[in-house]
């Protein structure tokens, strides 16, 4: 068992604290030097003696522990082994006076992340990121961004032991690294997602750790029009053309919100409808009732033909009813496929790398992927999200365009709608009737659904309003609002 304590940095005395919080029994400082420090409770020489004899001893019902179900029985467990190996060794008053220490680590090794258990408990910190063993394992604040990376007072120490410590983070996403497969990715229950290297087999450096992480409550569309992220009358345009089973796509670098967006876009959808989710790394979190989310299989060492690849799970889907279907990110071919379904009538969302949605749409039309004019048109709208510095260098994501693509004789054009101004922080068309007159799909829509454009895009904003003014930040809290739309339609 990996056991390192944070000690904390003896300069915190002098550095400019600029924030500080507990996370659970731990405090964390924030300092205007960059510094992510951590204080956790401390032991003694002879109280760390006990501790180390303690989780030894502990080691041997591992197995036992992990098969319970939930956080508190196995808290109850490890407690009630502590208090047993008390007794037998006579150290129960011993023990008695730093029991909550004691419990600390206990719980932070065993049921916890180990070393990284405060970066991942605090909500806060959005992305972990180690590079080496030997050098300090940086972290990206969600409130102090202008920062850029903080470093933490965490030192993994030697690469034996990051590698075993890598080891033990893969086994939490359910799969193993090792020497033949040494990078890997996951998702955490949490839906963190962990992506390693083992050894030095092909990081230069030794192993290496980086994990995304999700807010604790996955954001609503609340969140995203409290941001500024997204504006009311673009959340209510997209609303809408889901409604009528749109196909869409978002496009974005790295970071940049759009696995977050498909999540909080899902919010707004009708929570009767039957959605199926496709990913590699199951990310996503929809808060319809009726989710079955499908993650490919890969085989260990080889490729094998037991392997099952986003392809052939599209086409799985497409025999399981969904009203909706959401393609977590596509790369390649398997675009093709997502094209193929989305003529079979249910709508779909995806998410797509790129730097502008005009270089995603060739891309998707050339070579290698090679969707065809025909196949295009099936596209409603397309989004590029980006992740931007505000003038207090803090990171903000916005929806930098949003475009409708119809189809026209030869194949299709996209018309931008929304564009986002930086000067006014603001996207453009912000008027109901001027988007009913610029939008083609929205009229078609409109006949569709049997609905007049303009007014039912105002009942859907006046809800998305109803939302934001109740503080309806949590899903019971949105979907109660929202789906009062399908209730009086
Ligand atoms: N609109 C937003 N406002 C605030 N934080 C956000 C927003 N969108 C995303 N984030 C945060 O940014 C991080 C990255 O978001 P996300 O994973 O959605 O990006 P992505 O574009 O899907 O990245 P990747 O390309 O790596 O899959 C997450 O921690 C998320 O909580
Ligand atoms: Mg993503």
């Amino acid at each position: 068992m990996v056991f390192r304590f944070t000690t904390l940095d003896a300069c915190i005395q002098d550095a400019q604290v600029i924030d500080h919080y507990d996370v659970g029994e731990a405090q964390v400082y924030i300092t205007s030097t960059g510094k992510y420090l951590i204080k956790e409770p401390s032991l003694s020489q002879e109280e760390y003696n006990i501790y180390a004899k303690v989780s030894e001893h502990l080691m041997n019902s591992l197995p036992f522990i992990d098969k319970l179900e939930t956080d508190g029985e196995k808290i109850h467990h490890l407690e009630a082994h502590v208090w047993q190996e008390a007794q037998e060794t006579g150290q129960v008053e011993k023990i008695s006076k730093f029991f909550d220490r004691l419990r600390y680590y206990i719980v932070r090794e065993v049921i916890g992340y180990g070393i990284f258990d405060v970066l991942v408990r605090d909500d806060d910190v959005e992305e972990i990121l180690a590079e080496r063993f030997d050098t300090d394992v940086g972290v990206i604040h969600r409130r102090h961004s202008e920062l850029h990376i903080l470093d933490t007072n965490i030192v993994l120490g030697r690469s034996d032991e990051m590698n075993s410590y890598v080891s033990r983070l893969m086994q939490r996403t359910g799969k193993s690294v090792n020497i033949s497969k040494p990078i890997m990715d996951g998702t955490t229950m949490a839906k963190h997602r962990i992506m390693v290297t083992y050894g030095n087999e092909v990081s230069v450096n030794g192993p290496t750790i980086t994990i995304r992480k999700f807010p604790a409550k996955p954001y609503a569309i609340t969140h995203l029009l409290k941001f500024g992220t997204i504006s009311r009358l673009m959340a209510a345009y997209i609303w809408l053309l889901i409604d009528a089973k749109a196909f869409g796509l978002i496009v974005g670098e790295t970071g940049s919100g759009k696995t977050t967006l498909i999540n909080s876009l899902m919010t707004m959808v009708n929570p009767r409808w039957r959605i199926i989710t496709i990913e590699e790394t199951p990310e996503l979190q929809i808060p319809q009732k009726r989710v079955l989310s499908l993650r490919t299989r890969t085989s260990p060492l080889i490729r094998s033909d037991n392997d099952i690849d986003i392809m052939e799970l599209i086409r799985a889907s497409l025999r399981m009813r969904p009203d909706f279907v959401i393609v977590g990110e596509v790369r390649g071919r398997e675009a093709n496929e997502m094209f193929q379904s989305a003529a079979t009538g249910h709508g779909g969302l995806s998410s797509i790398h790129g730097s502008d949605i005009g270089s995603a749409l060739t891309r998707l039309a050339a070579e290698p992927i090679n969707i065809r004019p025909s196949q295009q048109m099936l596209l409603w709208f397309a989004v590029h999200s980006t992740r931007l510095k505000g003038s207090d260098g803090r990171s903000m994501r916005r929806i930098r365009s949003l475009a409708e693509i119809n189809p026209t004789d030869h194949g299709i054009t996209s018309t931008t709608l929304f564009t986002y101004d930086r000067k006014t922080d603001s996207f453009g068309l912000d008027d109901i009737d001027e988007l009913v007159r610029k939008s083609k799909r929205l009229n078609h829509v409109a006949e569709l659904l049997g609905i007049e454009p303009a007014s039912d895009l105002k009942k859907r904003i006046g809800l998305l309003d109803e939302c934001i003014e109740k503080k309806a930040y949590d899903i019971p809290a949105v979907f109660a609002i929202l789906k009062k739309y399908y209730h009086d339609i």
